[in-house]
């Protein structure tokens, strides 16, 4: 029985030209810059984005947190959604290593409002820590993969940006989002100071996430790079895979919305679990096991028994995603297979 894996993009594994472009890379030391794999893939992506730069780093949580680094001194504090996964699933590093306090904000299906960032803001009052940063997730991962519209980050950034605060987004599947919508992601860019994408998910390179910004951010986020121990010397050979994720993997992207809305509908089709159509905007789908008498980690083993993988996304709720090696076929098969299961 083939083992259908839908507990992340994560798992998705190279393509042959991925494999390929490894051994042609043309290498140097990148902590100097002096790979010239390195510097295509940054200058790829500032030039997708239309930002004056890129950074290429190891992982999303380090982007992440080099732009909380960049945009906040130790003792200010950032707006988020209760659900993002900075707050929830990066080792707490925006406290432990940046300093910095998060403020929460209840999104709706993971997007807020400008209004509801101004209801945060605290006032100039020596009691309070200084609120410098917001943060924007987008697709929101525990809200299931739902999509920010440009003029929705655009709202929040205005407000942000008159009471003198940035705006990072946590872009590790923008893509998807662009995708979905049918927009450039520059148009994203547009309203953030810093914008950080994985090419380690959908898009299914190996290793690696790319920050762009601004000439003199990413100047500083080359620097905070260096501190956390992130330079890496001929970065090339995972930077040319995350070239042919760039040029190569985007479109296809629309082909995992597809499986997965098939997926939430096939699913929901059975009547044993809870799914809200309206939260399945990419490839993400949560369900709601507990129609089932199941906890999230029942239905997961129970599942597995059947070759079918899973995410534990906590009390009963559990999220599959779709991806890259992920078929038509996979879809239906899962469906058959969740369907037999007592
Ligand atoms: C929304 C979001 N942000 C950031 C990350 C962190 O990326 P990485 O695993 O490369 O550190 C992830 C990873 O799953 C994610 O889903």
């Amino acid at each position: 029985m083939r083992t259908i894996d839908l507990r992340s993009d994560t798992v998705t594994l190279p393509t042959e030209e991925m494999l390929s472009s490894i051994l042609e890379a043309r290498l140097g030391d990148d902590v100097s810059r002096e790979d010239p794999t390195v510097n295509e893939l940054e200058q790829l992506a500032a030039e997708k984005f239309g930002t004056e730069a890129a950074l290429f780093t190891p992982s999303g949580t380090q982007s992440n947190l080099i732009s909380v680094m960049v945009h906040c001194r130790r003792g200010d504090e950032m707006l988020v959604d209760s659900e993002a996964h900075i707050y929830y699933y990066e080792a707490g590093g925006m406290s432990a290593v940046a300093g910095v306090i998060p403020r929460l904000i209840k999104g709706k299906m993971g997007v807020f409002t400008g209004e509801q960032v101004v209801g945060a803001i605290r006032g100039k009052d020596l009691h309070f820590p200084p609120s410098t940063l917001v943060e924007i997730e987008n697709t929101h991962n525990r809200a299931g993969g739902t999509v920010w519209k440009p003029r929705e980050v655009a709202g929040v950034s205005k407000v942000a940006r008159e009471h003198g605060m940035k705006v990072h987004i946590d872009g590790a599947r923008i893509f998807n989002a662009a995708v979905a919508l049918g927009v450039e992601v520059k148009e994203y860019a547009r309203s953030a100071d810093s914008i950080s994408f994985c090419l380690s998910k959908g898009l299914a390179a190996p290793v690696g996430s790319v920050l762009v910004g601004s000439g003199e951010f990413i100047g500083k986020a080359r620097r905070m790079r260096k501190l956390l121990g992130g330079g890496m010397r001929q970065a090339g050979v995972i930077a040319a895979p995350g070239i042919v994720a760039l040029t190569k993997m985007v479109d296809r992207l629309a082909e995992d919305h597809r499986n997965a809305k098939k997926l939430a509908r096939g699913l929901r089709g059975l009547g044993t679990l809870g799914i809200d159509l309206r939260t399945v905007q990419t490839n993400i789908v949560l369900a709601d096991v507990s129609p089932m008498g199941l906890e999230s980690s029942e239905f997961i083993a129970k599942a597995k028994r059947k070759g079918v993988l899973a995410a534990d996304f906590g009390g009963s709720t559990v999220r599959f995603v779709t991806h890259y090696g992920i078929t038509d076929e996979d879809i239906e098969e899962t469906i058959t297979r969740i369907g037999s299961m007592s």
